[in-house]
């Protein structure tokens, strides 16, 4: 594990992590809580969440984020039709800001970017899709702490090294389960592109389809000096 600075992370199974800076800022990324199979039996969020961010609109990412943000008051952040469907579902509009790709924002002592991610993001809205605008990943910038990546769902593509160059990552959350995202293989290439050392593998074993496991992802690195974090869900590394 690279030093983390005093900050701390903790997957919480599927694509949702929550992370605390050492100067206290609470950031939620993709809730998938009440029907998460690996979400961690009897974990409790912290009280106080700052930020809430939503990677895209398939209820695996976003299907808790209306009640965090009722209980927890975090400002909530998203690709702007994204944030627009949540707002009509009952998120504060005065807590909710659309962003687009390639856009930062700080807030407290984080600076977030929205990136690029290759999946799709329909809302399923009753018999209904939504359009809920380009899927996306954040890159989690901490003062005097980490540069952290969260891809969001996404298969491997060259502009991974367009993050590189900008962001330089310490600590990559890539999914690498397969069938709706990348698997080990893909992944491996992306932790090139994106050159963290480190990478902390989501979006896997959830559901049977979900094949990929960061030991095929270990395997596929092996040979480079790329650090394959193996963590069990609501383990918090620091
Ligand atoms: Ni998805
Ligand atoms: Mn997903």
């Amino acid at each position: 594990m690279p030093n983390l600075q005093g900050a701390a992370i903790t997957w919480l199974g599927h694509a949702t992590v929550l992370i605390q800076t050492a100067k206290g800022t609470t950031i939620l990324i993709d809730p998938f809580i009440e029907h998460n199979p690996k979400f961690p039996k009897g974990y409790k969020l912290p009280d106080k969440i700052d930020l809430l961010l939503l990677t895209h609109g398939h209820m695996d990412h976003i299907a808790d984020a209306v009640p965090v943000a009722k209980k927890h008051g975090p400002a909530v952040f998203g690709m702007v039709e994204l944030i627009g469907w949540l707002t009509s579902k009952g998120i504060p509009q005065d807590k909710a800001t659309g962003m687009n790709i390639g856009g930062s924002h700080k807030h407290n002592d984080v600076t977030f970017t929205l990136t690029e991610a290759r999946h799709s993001s329909g809302i399923s809205d009753g018999d209904k899709t939504v359009y809920g605008g380009e899927p996306a990943g954040f890159v989690i910038a901490i003062d005097n702490g980490p540069v952290l990546y969260h891809a969001g769902d996404t298969g491997v593509f060259s502009d991974m090294q367009i993050i590189r160059e900008l962001h330089h990552p310490t600590i990559a959350m890539l999914p690498i389960g397969d069938h709706y995202t990348m698997g080990p293989k893909a992944g491996a290439l992306a932790a090139m592109f994106i050159g963290a050392k480190t990478v902390l593998p989501i979006h896997w074993g959830t559901f049977p389809a979900l094949t990929g496991t960061p030991d095929a992802l270990e395997k596929e690195l092996s040979g480079t000096n790329v650090e394959v974090i193996h963590t069990d869900p609501g383990q918090t590394l620091r």
